[in-house]
Formats: structure tokens, sequence, C-alpha cells
């Protein structure tokens, strides 16, 4: 009930005007946001580092709607590319599909996309392209594998609550794609997503399994203790080397974080900034409800 009225509000735009001016509201998303400017990002990538977590980032910005957005978009994801590299931080970049064009048009997606995975691959790095809501799942695949033959540096994303994804997984197997596992965050309705929890952790369970048969590079990402169990299961079952890897979201569970690296795990922190933080940041407080106690508490000043 909490989790999917906060959903609702995340894609009001009128509350997100309101939200955004709100410097209290702004300070607070700070646990979850690195900050608005990629200087900001770069900081906290450096020191995420420093303690051996790689990084993801992500410029916050998601349905982009004039073609011209999507243009300033791609630029912006190259320069990102282009400032990792300078600066020598352990990071590769991930990209919402209709920040680039996807709702406007699949074939201006697609040509943004391959501009960033060009200039990615000129500096040995790679693109995650996320997972949005399920009006998106088939586009953002379909331009997946019609770019995948030419760019190995790209991956995408699989959400456990989508019933369609144990097919999803088997043809990502299939081609050696990079995987990353995650439950999915969006409101869905009952014909295409679990909505029970327990279904949801189970076939999170199920994907993993195959996921961990077939040999294409693997991205656990959660902070559930039972499904980074079954993570570390995987990977001592002979996939503890590169194309094995655990990610979680900047500001949650760091404890745990650590403790993988500790454990001698990959890890690797999605790590976003920018200005347009609101729905991203909705999106996190439904997951968690004493999260968002957390805020209601802060904004009251106690
Ligand atoms: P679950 O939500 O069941 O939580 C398990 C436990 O983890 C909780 O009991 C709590 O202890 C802790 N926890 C979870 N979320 C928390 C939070 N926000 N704050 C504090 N504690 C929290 N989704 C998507 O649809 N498309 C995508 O592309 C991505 N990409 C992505 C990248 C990475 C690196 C991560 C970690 C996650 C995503 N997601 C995503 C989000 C994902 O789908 C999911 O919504 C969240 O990860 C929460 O699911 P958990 O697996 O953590 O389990």
């Amino acid at each position: 009930m909490i989790r999917n009225t906060l959903l609702w509000l995340s894609e009001r735009r009128g509350l997100q005007a309101y939200i955004l001016r709100s410097r209290i509201a702004r300070t607070v998303s700070r646990r979850f946001v690195a900050g608005e400017t990629l200087g900001e990002a770069i900081e906290v990538a450096r020191k995420l580092n420093s303690v051996g977590i790689k990084v993801t980032l992500d410029h916050l910005g998601e349905s982009v709607s004039d073609p011209g957005g999507a243009t300033q978009a791609t630029m912006h994801y190259v320069r990102i590319l282009e400032r990792i590299a300078q600066e020598g931080v352990d990071s590769g970049i991930s990209i919402k599909p209709t920040q680039i064009g996807l709702a406007i048009d699949e074939d201006l997606c697609r040509s943004n996309m391959k501009q960033i995975a060009e200039a990615a691959r000129s500096i040995g790095n790679f693109v995650r392209m996320d997972m949005e809501s399920s009006e998106y799942t088939e586009a953002t695949l379909r331009v997946f594998y019609s770019l995948r033959p030419e760019f190995d540096n790209i991956g995408v994303v699989v959400q456990s609550y989508m019933r369609r994804s144990e097919e999803d997984v088997r043809r990502l197997c299939g081609i050696g794609a990079s995987v990353r596992l995650c439950k999915g965050a969006y409101k869905e309705p009952e014909s295409v997503a679990f909505q029970q929890k327990s279904d949801v952790d189970a076939n999170y369970l199920k994907l993993l399994a195959t996921l961990g048969e077939c040999s294409a590079p693997l991205a656990v990402a959660t902070h559930d203790d039972r499904m980074i169990d079954a993570g570390r299961q995987i990977s001592q079952n002979g996939r503890r080397d590169w194309s094995f890897e655990f990610q979680m979201l900047y500001g949650v569970r760091r404890d745990v974080q650590a403790r993988l690296v500790a454990e001698g795990y990959r890890m690797r922190v999605y790590v976003p900034y920018g200005t347009e933080w609101y729905p991203y940041f909705m999106r996190r407080m439904a997951e968690r409800p004493a999260n968002l106690a957390f805020v209601l508490r802060s904004m009251v000043g106690k």
C-alpha cells in the first residue's frame, strides 16, 4: 500500500516541482544521491574506490520527450566517460534508455546508445542499459540485441518481478551477454509482473541459478541477505573472478558493501547524481518505508 502510493507519487510532476524546490528535501536526498554535479559524483566515486568499491555513475533523468533533450543527455554521458578517464576513477556508467530517446523513437535511442558505446569502447569502459517500466522492456532489449554484435562493452538488466524474465535470461545467456539481475523498482500490473514479494524473491533465486550456470558476466544487484547468500554460493561454485560481482545502490547497506569487499568479492555501487533526483529518490522510499520515516523526521527537524 505505502509502496504503491510512493511509486504513484514518483510519477507526479506537480509534486516533483514542489519537492525539488525544498532545501530540506535536497539535503535529505543526499543520502541516496551523490550531488547535483559531475564533480560531486566523481568525488564520491573516488571515496568509494579508496575502500575497494567500484562504481557505476548514473546521470539522473528519464522519460525525455524531445530529441534535443535526448541528444543533450547523450553528449553528457560522453563527457562523463571522458572525465572518468581523465580522473582515473574505477567507474562505468548506467543509462536509462528513455533518457536518450526511447520514449520518442527507438532508432534515435539506438543511435545515441551507439555513440555512447563507441565513446566507452575507446577508453576501455562499460555501459549498462538500465531497465525501466514494462512499457519499455521489449524495446530496450531490441536496442540491446541490435548493438551487442558490434559492442561487447554493453550490458543489460533483468528484473525478477517480470514474468517474462526466465525467457529473457535464457536468450541473454545464449549470447554471453552481461546481465545485472535485480528485483525491479516500478509499479507493474499483475498481467506482466509478480506482485507478491515471495514470488519475486523465488524468481530471483531461480534466475540467479540459471545465470550462474552460464559463463556470461553477472552482476548480482540486491541488498537482500538471502539473495546475497545465493550469489556467494554461485561465486564459490566457480564464478569467483572478474565475471562476477555484487552491486548495490549508493547509501544503502553500506555495512554489507564493506563486508563483501572484505570477503574478497568485487563490489560495485550505483552512484546517481544530477538535479532530476525526484523519481529515483521516491523509488528508494518505496523500497523501504523506514527510509520514509527517516526523511519525515529530518523534515520536521527531529
Ligand atoms: P528488497 O527490496 O526485498 O530489500 C531487501 C532488504 O534490503 C530490505 O529488507 C532492506 O534491509 C534492504 N533495502 C532494500 N532497499 C533499501 C533501501 N532503498 N534503503 C535501505 N535498505 C534497503 N531496478 C530496476 O527496475 N531497473 C534497474 O535498472 C535497476 N538497477 C539497479 C541497480 C543496482 C546496482 C541495484 C542495487 C538495484 C537496481 N534496481 C533497479 C532496483 C531494484 O530493482 C530494487 O528495487 C532494489 O534493489 C531493492 O531490492 P532488493 O533486492 O534490495 O530487495
